[in-house]
């Protein structure tokens, strides 16, 4: 019994999108059975009780009552448009990856913007950080850059996220927001793991309250491996950079709009979709020779609170992304989207930075239980446009018909045409082999000890209305701390970044300014001092 492709994908006609228009003429139940009254339960009379036999009553009210399901751990908040991405072909030259190396490759995308804590019906001009997920549909299997409007992450190894997020989400005793109560947890663990200044440097600037999704940058925050034709590698970020500029909101603006309009930035995109001026973003990447040091200028690459600054290696310009048609479902779509750091084509290799080891565990065990059991591929909006012949069976909310015996191999059964693995030349995503080696050990390479360099670069590149920005941000944020050690010890990792930013938000609290302590062992990239920062246009 030969396994047919086509029969077997899950890209199968059963699954075909136009069964779920809903448009005949009657009201049925999901068996098609046509209804004559939708307003009224069966009763035994007009005053009641109603019928356990009623299997309208009974379909209805349980299809909703089961019509939830559990928000996204993080970024639960979020809202995403369709579009294209297309390829300039300048990327050739270090990528195999068609979807990114072949001049005027069009390739569909979907991308999901959203906040990182707050809950799914939260406001969205909150100070936060926000995601950037490109859900690239290529013709070698999908594609996912999972990224953040912010270049720099707070921590530097996975096995701390769930630590950030807990102490970042609502208290656990009364569920109240950080945003609107006690801000201890968040500050005790950022002032605690002092690898995050650099990241809450960010968050404190404009960057963590931005105008419109049409005017943020967007990065992978990582270190990638491009793979080109003949094997050579380089070590690349890759860089959205939105062709309406960057803008933020003010302080003010922000706050406004979370109670006179919580949709504003959902709002934007959409209305802006609808009326034609599509979002538009140039992919760029920063392109940095590979090494078995996997260090740049001194910076070490494998550290993700870590830039390499634009003055050291420009970012160059692969491709456009418009993103032009709203979704039709919220559900179906936004919500249902599965992002993964783990969809790859050959081309594109990850690296061994710790925080991107966990991420690629993270986010398919979450699925897991997000979209209820392990076949979410198959929804639509998930369903990759390359043939898929996967040998995955079974399971809860299987919706493909498999034919065949022998979903295995090898076997004998299927004949000339059942699927076999495809080598390299074939398009089989194989790994660039590299040598690992190394003791058994629970540490960071000394280089990541790096805690405040980046972060003082990241202040002094700032113009001097950011500058004030950036002081009122943490002043209103620790202001609102209630453990005056806390408040210390944020005001001494201040110390270690500016002195004149944090005696200015010292001031602002009614507190002493400490005098920074500068790291032992601790040796910045030589090139970050030969920077002269320009701050760019005010945001
Ligand atoms: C979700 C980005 C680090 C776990 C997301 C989303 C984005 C994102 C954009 C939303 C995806 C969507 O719209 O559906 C990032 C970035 C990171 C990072 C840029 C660091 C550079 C991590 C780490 C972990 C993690 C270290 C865990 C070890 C998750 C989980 C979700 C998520 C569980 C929810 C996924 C879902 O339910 O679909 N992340 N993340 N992330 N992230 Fe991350």
């Amino acid at each position: 019994a030969a396994l047919d492709p086509a029969e077997t994908s899950p890209v199968s006609k059963a699954l075909a999108p136009e069964q779920g228009l809903q448009n005949g003429a009657f009201l049925t139940t999901a068996e098609g059975l046509r209804l004559p009254d939708t307003d009224h339960s069966l009763k035994a009379g007009p005053r009641g009780p109603s019928l356990l036999e009623d299997f309208h009553l009974r379909e209805k009210i349980t299809h909703f009552d089961h019509e939830r399901i559990p928000e996204r751990v993080v970024h639960a908040r979020g809202a995403a448009a369709h579009g294209v991405f297309r390829a300039y072909g300048s990327a050739g030259s270090v990528t195999k990856a068609p979807f990114l190396a072949e001049q005027g490759r069009e390739t569909p995308v979907f991308v999901r913007f959203s906040t990182v804590l707050g809950s799914r019906g939260s406001a969205d001009t909150v100070r936060d950080v926000r995601g950037f997920a490109v859900k690239f549909y290529t013709a070698e299997g999908n594609v996912d850059l999972v990224g953040n409007n912010m270049p720099v992450f707070f921590i530097q190894d996975g096995i701390k996220f769930p630590d950030i997020i807990h102490a970042g989400k609502p208290h656990p005793d009364r569920e109240i927001p950080q945003a609107q109560s006690a801000h201890d947890s968040f500050w005790d663990f950022v002032s605690l793991h002092t690898e995050a200044t650099h990241h809450v440097m960010w968050a404190m600037s404009d960057r963590g309250i931005p105008r419109s999704y049409r005017t943020m940058e967007g990065f992978g925050v990582h270190t990638f491996r491009l793979v080109d034709a003949d094997g050579a590698t380089s070590l690349v970020k890759f860089h959205w950079k939105p062709v309406a500029g960057v803008h933020s909101l003010v302080w003010e603006e922000a706050q406004l709009a979370a109670g006179t309009d919580p949709d504003f930035h959902r709002r934007d995109m959409a209305d802006a979709i609808d009326a034609g001026a599509f979002l538009e973003y140039e992919l760029g990447i920063q392109v940095m020779p590979d090494s078995d040091e996997e260090t740049f200028e001194g910076i070490d690459l494998l550290d993700p609170t870590k830039i390499v600054p634009e003055e050291l290696a420009p970012v160059q310009p692969i491709g456009k992304l418009t993103l032009n048609r709203n979704p039709d479902n919220y559900f179906a779509e936004t919500e249902q989207v599965a992002f993964h750091t783990g969809h790859l084509v050959p081309g594109i290799e990850i690296t061994n930075d710790p925080l991107m080891q966990a991420r690629m565990f993270s986010y398919l065990d979450t699925q897991l239980t997000r979209l209820g059991g392990p076949n979410f591929a198959q929804l639509p909006i998930n369903r990759s446009h390359a043939p898929v012949n996967d040998n995955l069976r079974d399971g809860m909310h299987q919706s493909v018909i498999h034919r065949g015996v022998a979903p295995y191999l090898p076997n004998s059964l299927a004949g000339d045409e059942g699927p076999e693995p495809a080598t390299e030349p074939q398009g089989g995503y194989v790994q660039v082999p590299r040598l690992v080696h190394g003791e058994k050990v629970r540490a960071n390479p000394v280089s990541f000890d790096d805690h405040f360099s980046q972060a003082t670069l990241f202040y002094a590149s700032m113009s001097p209305v950011e500058k004030l920005h950036i002081v009122e941000a943490f002043t209103f944020e620790l202001g609102k701390v209630y453990e005056q050690p806390i408040r210390e010890r944020a005001l001494g990792v201040l110390a270690n970044v500016d002195a004149d930013l944090c005696e200015q938000i010292a001031a602002g609290l009614g507190m002493p300014a400490p005098v920074g302590k500068p790291a032992d062992n601790v040796q910045p990239s030589p090139a970050l001092s030969q920077i002269s920062p320009v701050p760019g246009p005010i945001a």
